[in-house]
């Protein structure tokens, strides 16, 4: 063996050592979201609107449908549930979501079309992990003064019940709000506006 053949051999071991870095930065990126949604190849590719029926949705639910592969939360919020949405009006970063994906039909803090039915896109504006349904208030290890919302385990990102985060989180935006109508009093439909919306 060589000088040659030595650099040569060092230099193919480098080359895939730093293949192989690059390859688990990519994984370790997307592992979050994959791990907590496999979204179904079909539904993906076809993006097409989801019609979901909120009959059997009792207050303080939540339920989650599949939307151009993502998770969309649908939660049926209670008066007390709006009230304390209300009430973190001056400890958002973003109350009236000026920032925030979400339709021009969607506005105030409450962020829907009904009060009473909150549809948000599952998916942390920080890395794309998907953030757990807290609605309970206080609880011990988010605080007395957790009003209810969502809680991103990735890296710690704190949303209200209306998708809005707070200051100081790694996530810089509120939750999407996908667009979203009502065929009727108990069927919605995501990614269709309602008649007349832009
Ligand atoms: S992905 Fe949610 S806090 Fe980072």
């Amino acid at each position: 063996m060589n000088n040659g053949d030595v650099s040569q051999g060092r230099r193919r071991f480098l080359i895939g050592a730093t293949s192989v870095v690059g390859g688990v930065g990519v994984v370790g990126a997307a592992v979050p979201f994959v791990a907590s949604w496999n979204p179904s190849a079909k539904a993906e590719a076809a993006g097409a609107p989801v019609t979901v029926n909120v009959s059997k949705l009792e207050p303080g639910q939540q339920m989650t449908v599949e939307w151009r592969g993502k998770p969309v939360w649908v939660i049926r919020r209670t008066d007390e549930m709006n009230e304390n949405i209300r009430k973190l009006d001056d400890r958002v970063k973003d109350p009236l979501s000026e920032d925030a994906a979400q339709p021009a039909y969607i506005d105030g803090e409450l962020r829907a079309i009904k009060e009473d039915y909150a549809v948000i896109v599952g998916i942390c504006t920080h890395l794309g992990c998907s953030p757990t349904f807290r609605p309970e208030v206080a609880p011990a290890d988010l605080g007395e003064d957790w009003l209810g919302g969502f809680y991103c385990a990735c890296h710690g990102s704190r949303f209200d019940l209306a998708g809005r985060v707070f200051p100081g989180m790694p996530a810089p935006t509120n939750l999407e709000v996908p667009p979203y109508r009502y065929d009727d009093e108990n069927t919605l439909t995501v990614g269709l506006d309602p008649e007349g919306a832009a």
